[in-house]
């Protein structure tokens, strides 16, 4: 069947398409009812149905006699660590450490925050708490103490799993003083943390709630599955929303199951034996649905690559992986590609391995810039494919759909909608925009099975940020245009949301930082182009009256404070004192209108501005530091 007949079937018909699509899993009971509405008016899928996670990952590749299998491989170039862990070892040891939970009193439905390197210990915790039916908060370990205190104080974990430390380059980071910061500073104080502790640093576990992962697990009897509802919540993740306060996604086990294990041979063409690499980090949604579920799910191997593109230790490392594990199908952020084209433009490195075995090149987390699409398609010679998706859906909304059609590529497109989701391009008023022009995009509901169902402890929250705006639809938050072709252009966030090196931060969270300093009056971040990192924050703080600082000095306190609080990820490098920002009559900064200035596009500037001046003097000062490209969005 071509992609065309498929899609129309998956829009007009989402019943039946899904139906089928969740025959494929091995259900503990298969769901009767295929779409409802919860006690909210959200539409829910497979509402009656019972699984587990964990066991269709595991469990059924062992009973089906696929234990000696390949289910993970871990290459740490950081560490010299190299690894194979079969589906009945991983089965083995995932239902060891369920049972090292079990015993300090996790069962269905408690929340487990799990703050980790990328190790296999990752995997294993989180399919863990799949297997109690227990809900998984994965946080990424490049966030500071507050922020995981934020994610503490919302999720009310009872246990956190932590490491001793993770590995950045040569940088070894202990991870267990931010947890004990994290847990002082929270108020929702968890029962247990249990603590892997690696050979590069030993953590000290004199804390009344710490237990050593080994010893634990040790003394712990193994766990079985324990069948859950197909919307029971399988783990909530938090990404950065417009405000300060992140958002808890929700991800339920049915509708996830059935839509990872099917865009795994849909988008990805990835049939059980299949090495398949997602380089990204597992408290992303990437290495939620592409490290650890879809593939596992699917009976392929996934790997897990614990270091950098470029530096560990060169610019070859992509292409070792792809030659010394036969990797099939690769997935990674533009931003690692364009650091390896830095350091290798002429793939020197490349040339040095045979990357026979690749058959698709895929990348997300940002658009995929169009000389960054070249250059990897030129070296390397294999197709590469952008696809669009976000925390939020759980799995591509857009992509070049190779499992069911390979459709003809196109520079700055992620392709074609996905089967299931309805992609439409609307005006401010909500009315639907013609092909070519530019407007938000949307999702026409119901979404498909996979993407949330609301925010953890906020439905309210859910609803306004992405229901209301444009009723019977879901906001992306994101802008662009289809083609005539129906190809999907996205040009960037329409909101306060920017994406630093493939990570999704939000402004309003660095300016909650700022606006602490005890000079700052006032202040606005908003992402600048970085040929690296696709965008970086750019601040511009306005100083109290009569303080007296030096600059410079200023400068650096406030990246600290940044760095401190939010983490060394947030790449905030760059902030101006400026003497007045733009401002509506109301006292509102205009922030969209210092986007444009920064993108260098046609000023909007409002009727209600207070102070039409100020325009032109923050252009001047944002040019003069450099902050005004042509490429800027944000
Ligand atoms: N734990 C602790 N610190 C971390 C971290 C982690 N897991 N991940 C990143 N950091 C730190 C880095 O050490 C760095 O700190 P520094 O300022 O002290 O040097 C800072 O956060 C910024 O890191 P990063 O954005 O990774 O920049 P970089 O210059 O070290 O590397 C790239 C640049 C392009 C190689 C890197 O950003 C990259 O590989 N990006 C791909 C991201 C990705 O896969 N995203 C997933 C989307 S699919
Ligand atoms: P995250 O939730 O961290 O996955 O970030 C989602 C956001 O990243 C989206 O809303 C987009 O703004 C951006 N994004 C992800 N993938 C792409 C892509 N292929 N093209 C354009 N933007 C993308």
């Amino acid at each position: 069947m071509t992609y065309h007949t498929v899609y129309t079937q998956s829009v007009r018909q989402p019943e039946v398409f899904w139906r089928d699509a969740a025959n494929m899993l091995a259900w503990h009971t298969p769901p009767a009812t295929i779409l409802t509405k919860d006690t909210n008016g959200v539409d829910r899928w497979f509402a009656d149905g019972k699984l587990n996670t964990c066991y269709l990952a595991l469990d059924q590749h062992v009973q089906a006699g696929h234990g000696d299998d390949v289910a993970v491989i871990y290459d740490s170039p950081v560490t010299q660590t190299k690894a194979t862990f079969t589906y009945a070892q991983l089965m083995q040891q995932v239902s060891q450490f369920a049972g090292a939970l079990k015993s300090q009193g996790i069962t269905k439905g408690d929340r487990v925050l799990i703050y980790m390197p990328m190790i296999p210990q990752a995997v294993i915790a989180m399919l863990a708490v799949a297997r109690l039916g227990a809900i998984h908060s994965v946080v990424f370990g490049g966030f500071a103490a507050k922020e995981l205190a934020q994610r503490i104080d919302d999720a009310a974990p009872k246990v956190i799993v932590t490491a001793s430390c993770g590995i950045e380059g040569k940088k070894v980071l202990p991870y267990k003083p931010i947890v004990d910061d994290a847990i002082a500073q929270s108020l929702q104080k968890p029962q247990c943390c249990i603590v892997y502790q690696r050979a590069q640093c030993q953590a000290t576990l004199d804390n009344a709630i710490d237990k050593d992962w080994q010893l634990l697990t040790d003394n712990s009897e193994s766990a079985d599955c324990v069948p859950v509802m197909a919307t029971d919540p399988l783990y909530i993740l938090y990404t950065s929303g417009t405000t300060g306060k992140p958002k808890g996604v929700v991800r339920d086990n049915g509708g996830h199951a059935v839509a990872l294990n099917y865009s795994m041979q849909a988008i990805y063409d990835i049939h059980p034996g299949d090495v398949f690499w997602a380089a990204s980090d597992v408290g992303w949604v990437v290495g939620h649905s592409y490290i650890v579920y879809g593939p596992l799910i699917r009976g392929a191997t996934t790997v897990l690559y614990e270091g950098k593109p470029v530096g560990t230790p060169d610019a070859g490392a992509f292409w070792r992986m792809v030659e010394e594990y036969q990797i099939a199908v690769m997935f990674a952020a533009p931003t690692a590609f364009r650091a390896i084209r830095k350091e290798d433009p002429d793939a020197q490195q490349l040339a040095q391995y045979d990357i026979s075995s690749l058959r698709t090149i895929f990348m997300a987390g940002e658009r995929l810039d169009p000389p960054t699409y070249h250059w990897t398609v030129d070296k390397t010679g294999k197709p590469v494919v952008d696809h669009w998706w976000q925390t939020e859906t759980g799995w591509p909304i857009c992509a070049n759909p190779v499992g069911l059609e390979a459709m003809p590529a196109k520079p700055g497109s992620s392709t074609v909608p996905t089967p299931g989701f309805n992609v439409q391009v609307l005006d401010p008023q909500g009315a639907v925009l013609p092909r070519g022009q530019q407007g938000a995009i949307v999702l026409k509901l119901p979404l498909p099975p996979g993407c949330l169902p609301t925010i953890w402890g906020d439905h309210s929250r859910f609803e306004d940020g992405y229901l209301s705006e444009f009723p019977g639809y879901y906001s992306s938050g994101d802008g662009g245009y289809i083609d005539e072709d129906g190809y999907v252009f996205i040009m960037g966030r329409t909101d306060d949301v920017i994406n630093v090196a493939g990570h999704r931060l939000s402004t309003g969270e660095i300016e909650e930082v700022l606006a602490s300093h005890t000079a700052v009056a006032e202040c606005c971040v908003i992402g600048i182009h970085d040929a690296l990192k696709g965008q970086v924050p750019f601040g511009m703080v306005l100083l109290k009256d009569g303080t007296q600082v030096d600059e410079e000095m200023l400068q650096q306190e406030l990246v600290a404070l940044v760095r401190q609080q939010i983490g060394a990820i947030a790449c905030l490098k760059r902030i101006m004192v400026v003497p007045r920002l733009p401002k509506t009559r109301s006292g509102k900064i205009l922030r969209k209108l210092l986007r444009q200035i920064a993108c260098d596009a046609p000023l909007a500037i409002p009727s209600t501005i207070d102070d039409p001046g100020s325009v032109e003097e923050i252009a001047a000062l944002m040019a003069s530091q450099g902050a005004v490209t042509a490429k800027a969005t944000g």
